[in-house]
Parts: C-alpha cells; structure tokens; sequence
C-alpha cells in the first residue's frame, strides 16, 4: 500500500493488525482516532483510493494495494497546508479539533467530486461526522470557501 504517497510494506504477521493503531501506534501518524468504534462519528475517517472510508474497524489487509491518505498527507509538497485545511482555520472551523481530521479529509473527498456544491450539499455529505464542539456553521463556511480552489 501506500500512505501519504509513500510505499509501505506490511508483514503478513501484521495484516490482521487493526489500521488505525497501525497509522497512529507505528507510524505516528495521530491526526486519525479511534472514538465511537462503531462507524458512526467519522473520527476515524481517512481517504482510501480518494474515498472517505472509516477505519475503526478495518485491519491492515483491507487496504492491501490501496492508497491511502491521512491528514497529514494532506499539505503542499513545501510543507504549507492545504488549503481547505488552511480554510478550516481561517474561518473558525477548528475547536478542540478532535474531529478535524475526518472532517477534512471527508469534505476533500466530497470536493474531488463536487467541487461547485450547495451549502446543503455540503450539509449532506457533512452530516454524519459529528462535532462535539458542535461548530458546524464555520465548518461548513470553511468548506464553501475552499470549493473555489477545487474548481480549478
Ligand atoms: S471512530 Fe470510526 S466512526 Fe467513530
Ligand atoms: S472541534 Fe471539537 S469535536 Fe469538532
């Protein structure tokens, strides 16, 4: 597979190994969480071949060949955020930032295939990761503002 655009090889011993320890216990990559476990809140969510999949349950050999990408892969090759994630920010869309990283990384899959939506687009695809902070407005301001950028 590859994660972050770089190749990762994995031990057959370690394919039953649950993805999201993988990604935050082994390669420090923590942006990812583990919450409800249950597939409901979208903490867990990542971009697999550029969907939006939640991991919570998924082991190591389900993404066998798949690209994956983290938030942390998701900034420009000269180290500056994206900007959806500088949106996020400039728009007051981050709070605890507990579930930051779903967010974004499902609105940049959601944008990858509608990149001029509806505030109520947005909603919809939006509407199963949860906030506990509950700051839904700006997050949705921040991923309306960063359509733009997908457009071109
Ligand atoms: S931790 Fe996976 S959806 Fe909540
Ligand atoms: S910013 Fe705190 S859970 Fe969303």
């Amino acid at each position: 597979m590859t994660i972050n655009k770089k190749p990762v090889e994995v031990p057959d011993s370690m394919k039953e190994r649950k993805l999201v320890e993988f990604l935050r216990e082994e390669l420090d990559l923590t942006g990812v969480k583990n919450a409800c476990e249950m597939k409901s809140c979208g903490a867990c969510a990542v971009l697999v071949n550029n969907k939006s999949i939640r991991i919570c349950n998924s082991v190591l050999k389900d993404v066998e060949n798949c690209d994956v990408l983290t938030i942390e892969g998701m900034e420009n090759e000269d180290g500056t955020l994206h900007p959806l994630q500088k949106a996020f920010i400039d728009y007051g869309a981050i709070q605890c930032g507990f579930c930051t990283p779903g967010m974004v990384l499902t609105a940049h899959a959601f944008l990858m295939e509608n990149p001029k939506p509806t505030r109520e687009q947005i909603r919809k695809a939006l509407q199963s990761n949860l906030c506990r902070c509950t700051g839904y407005q700006q997050i949705i301001d921040a991923v309306e503002a960063a359509s733009e950028f997908y457009r071109k």
